[in-house]
């Protein structure tokens, strides 16, 4: 088998720290290979005990230690291959050391590495100990200062955390500069930055009047992308003044975008660095869904600055308590920034899509993890999408205004400190009037709750059972009952709201119960003569469950035409969907052959409904939400339907055939739409004119959907004509869903026209990927060698892939198993220089038992060959043993 030794940590076995370091001194000689760290850490013993002090090491020289200003005694060090062990210290002392690092060899890009030359750390969760002997743990939290010495040709720039304090030039070619920062950070939030780079600076004055040095640093060539991001950190820095009443703390604030990057972007304290992808735009390259990614990325990282560093984590369990609260701070600003409704169909498709899968297999965890072998593997759609939607039922149980009070409680109360998750649920439950023992449920129990809704009349009552089912997940089978806030109105055949009154209610039309118990009934006194409502359920999401109710087509095109909450609007008609598809696809089961079916009549006139709104005149829908309720469900969302022997096949012909349908049926309207819908002058990226380019692509690929060169020649011209990448793009794609001529010369002229903007090049390669059919390993091998792709990028292997592999259900599940082991064959070649990036690309063999047998035999046997090599890693062991379990 393997070498590897899995080392399970458990949050039971958390103990404090047995030293503290108050202070952090480093001084950093670069060079691309020999870079010289030397660090002078002032030490003190934590209580009283005889303990030695255990520093963390990774892949480091140590060249000399010291012990006061004198070498450390032979018998009082004991190097290890992940750490030093320094015993007989006293209370306290300053211990230096010599370290040498070579970034250059750093294909991990965890730590001190070189991303196109320049030098960049990244040091979450446990990247510090690859730049010098530390106690690598959230809970040490010290003050550092750092001295950068570098060649001033070759780096002219030297960033750090904090303030610049100094700044010189040294004699031999060289120059320094030195970093302060005041506020005690733990190490996973210490960053460097040296290299040949452009920057953009503007100022932020605060509420309380103080200045603020705001910069941009690049590579030169993407100068002219950074406008954007600029104007998003400054947005995010008011908004978190108006709405959390947070300051900036620092003088500057700068932020850095490097091309090789593991994740989205990183929030070192005053020195942010980002994924290239998340800052660099310009309407020429990026599309509207990238501008709002960076305005996004840029304020998640922005508000990190109170929620994560401020105040940060005791341990790394307590891993939500940073993000799922700072993903909820950055939804509620991108919510201001844009359509409310639109990011809320936006946050619960990704829960959907990607949360609730993981949710109930093999990698289900809770919000607040247990235990882990790598903590690398636990940054996940559970604990960042999962947590923001606790959060967030924190905010609507209590209200904004008494959830704000808990905020500045809780930022108050904790500032400076590593704390736990405990700890923000203490200080929201003061403000609470119910049942939060209950409440800590939901992060503590894996699995995703399921609602089963029954409706009845009883008189003049309407009476509504609700009944609780919590699955059993990855080995937690408990199933009592969550605390479940459920927003709930009703209508009547017409589509008017009835007043639900009862012994709570005052006739409101919508109201949220919170069910707390397995089972439970609430009676609603109707109105004299009402039948049975139709219910809208779950209203804006406000829990993250699913809910089962044996909606019909007739109640779901009524809530789809007349829900006066446009998440349920959206949502009625995204079930109404899945339910045809659903059925198509058992009949074919049935019948054994594929069914004559037409375009069931409900679901053609709500897609008319929807598209008429969005063109006429007068009090029209807004287009972006009808482009989101006409994107039709995912082949994986639909995937998601089937408990076993998950139909891949049909799911991908029923889908492509109800779009045909849709399309035919609705030709005339969709020219007309798409003329309608043009967008004029010059590219904008604001909530009108992004509402009128997304509605416009869908329309577009209805169109292309069918076979027919006029609706060809729209796409091209659109890709000839337009001047901005959203448009462009748009169009490739919607002529990528059909084989032709045009297709083929629009994509070999767009790789052309863009081959040497490697961010563009991946929105190539990730179209190229969903179209590979399956078992051409020829077109697989043509990617894989295509210049614009290289494995040791993270952003091009996404691309590329990631994509295959979860955008392409029907090549990647190919029954041969073509698919699956070209995808392996990368993750084990991957997992030889990158195991995080390895790690995460496995994740998408987890639930191979939901298939048949040959593809689930096939899928198992990948898992197995990565994991039953002698230098699998740590990473990927861990998914690959979970899965296989
Ligand atoms: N903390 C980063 C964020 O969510 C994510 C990250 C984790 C980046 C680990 C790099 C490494 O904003
Ligand atoms: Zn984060």
């Amino acid at each position: 088998m393997t070498d590897r030794q899995a080392q399970t940590v458990r949050l039971a076995d958390y103990r404090p720290p047995n030293y503290l370091i108050d202070h952090v001194d480093l001084t950093f000689e670069l060079a691309a290979r020999g870079t010289r760290v030397e660090s002078s850490l002032t030490v003190r013993r934590n209580g009283s005990h005889d303990e030695s002090l255990w520093l963390d090491g990774d892949e480091l020289t140590l060249e000399s230690i010291e012990l006061d200003g004198k070498p450390l005694a032979a018998e009082q060090v004991e190097e290890r291959d992940n750490g030093l062990s320094i015993s007989g210290l006293p209370d306290r002392c300053t211990l230096t050391m010599v370290c040498r690092v070579d970034p250059v060899d750093n294909t991990k890009l965890d730590g001190l590495y070189q991303s196109s030359g320049n030098f960049c750390t990244q040091c979450e969760p446990e990247g510090f100990r690859r730049i010098t002997f530390f106690p690598d743990r959230p809970d040490v939290l010290s003050r550092y200062r750092v001295t950068l010495i570098a060649d001033k040709a070759s780096c002219p720039v030297l960033l750090s955390n904090g303030n610049p304090v100094e700044s010189r030039d040294l004699e031999d070619g060289r120059h320094l500069a030195v970093w302060d920062d005041p506020h005690p950070k733990p190490s996973y939030l210490f960053a460097l930055v040296a290299g040949d780079l452009k920057s953009i600076h503007d100022q932020f004055t605060t509420a309380s009047g103080r200045t603020i040095d705001l910069g941009i640093y690049v590579e030169p060539h993407n100068i002219d992308r950074c406008d954007h991001a600029m104007r998003s950190l400054i947005k995010s820095m008011a908004w978190d003044e108006e709405t959390y009443g947070r300051e900036y703390d620092l003088d500057v604030f700068n932020i850095v975008a490097v091309d090789d990057f593991n994740m989205g972007a990183m929030e070192n304290k005053g020195l942010n660095i980002f994924n290239s992808k998340f800052i660099l735009a310009r309407s020429e390259t990026a599309t509207d869904h990238d501008y709002e990614g960076i305005e996004s990325v840029v304020a998640h990282e922005y508000f990190h600055n109170w929620s994560g560093n401020r105040v940060t984590c005791r341990d790394w369990f307590q891993l939500s308590l940073k993000e799922g609260f700072t993903v909820f701070r950055d939804q509620e600003f991108s919510a201001d920034m844009g359509s409310r409704a639109v990011k809320r169909i936006e946050e619960v498709n990704l829960l959907r899509q990607v949360q609730f899968p993981e949710d109930a297999g093999p990698q289900a965890h809770p919000v607040q993890p247990k235990e882990y072998e790598q903590i690398n593997n636990f940054y996940t759609a559970t604990v960042y999408n999962k947590g923001a939607e606790v959060v967030r039922m924190w905010h609507n149980l209590l209200g904004w205004e008494t959830f704000r009070r808990g905020t500045d409680r809780y930022f108050e109360r904790f500032d400076g400190q590593a704390v736990t998750i405990e700890d923000f649920i203490d200080t929201m439950a003061e403000q609470a009037d119910f049942d939060t023992a209950q409440f800590r449920r939901w992060y503590d129990r894996a699995g995703t709750p399921i609602v089963h809704v029954k409706k009845r009349i009883e008189g003049n009552d309407l009476v509504v059972d609700f009944r609780q089912e919590i699955p059993a997940v990855a080995g937690q089978e408990d199933d009592a009952p969550f605390l479940i806030p459920l927003g709930i109105a009703a209508f009547d055949r017409d589509g008017k709201p009835v007043s639900l009154s009862g012994p709570d209610r005052n006739g409101e039309p919508q109201t949220t119960l919170v069910l707390s118990k397995t089972e439970e009934s609430r009676r609603f006194t109707l109105p004299a003569g009402a039948g049975l409502p139709v219910l809208s359920l779950n209203r804006g999401f406000t829990a993250p469950v699913k809910v089962e109710h044996d909606y019909d087509a007739t109640d779901l095109a009524l809530l789809a035409g007349s829900d006066t909450d446009e998440f349920n609007r959206w949502d009625a008609y995204q079930r109404l969907v899945l339910l045809t598809l659903v059925e198509r696809i058992h009949q074919a089961e049935e019948q054994g052959d594929w069914p004559e079916s037409g375009l069931p009549e409900g679901l053609s006139a709500a897609f008319g409904r929807l598209l008429h709104s969005a063109v006429s005149t007068q009090g029209g829908a807004d287009p972006r939400f009808v482009a989101e309720c006409l994107t039709l469900p995912s082949e994986n969302y639909i995937a998601e339907q089937f408990h076993q022997d998950v139909p891949v096949d049909a799911i991908h012909r029923a889908r492509v055939e109800l779009r045909e349908q849709l399309a035919n049926e609705w030709s005339q309207t969709l020219v007309l739409a798409f003329e309608k819908l043009a967008v004029d002058g010059e590219y904008r990226f604001d909530g009108v004119d992004v509402g009128r380019r997304a509605l416009r692509a869908q329309v577009l690929g209805y169109l292309n959907a069918l076979d027919h060169p006029a609706w060809r020649r729209l796409a091209v011209e659109q890709l000839e004509e337009a001047d901005n990448m959203t448009e462009r793009f748009n169009a490739l794609t919607a002529l990528s869903l059909r084989a032709s001529d045009e297709r083929d010369q629009a994509l070999e002229a767009f790789a052309e026209e863009w081959k040497d903007d490697p961010l563009v090049m991946d929105k190539w390669l990730a179209l190229r990927a969903r179209m590979v059919e399956p078992d051409d390993a020829e077109t697989l091998a043509a990617l894989e060698a295509h210049p614009a792709f290289s494995i040791r990028n993270p952003n091009r292997v996404r691309a590329l892939v990631g994509t295959f592999s979860r955008g392409n259900p029907v090549a990647f599940h190919a029954s041969t198993g073509s698919g699956y082991r070209w995808v392996a064959d990368k993750i084990i070649e991957i997992d030889g220089f990158n195991p995080q990036i390895a790690a995460r690309m496995a994740t998408v063999f987890s639930r191979w038992r939901r298939y048949d047998g040959g593809r689930a035999d096939r899928m198992r046997g990948e898992l197995e060959r990565m994991l039953d090599r002698r230098d699998c890693s740590t990473d990927l062991a861990e998914i690959a043993g979970k899965a296989l379990k």
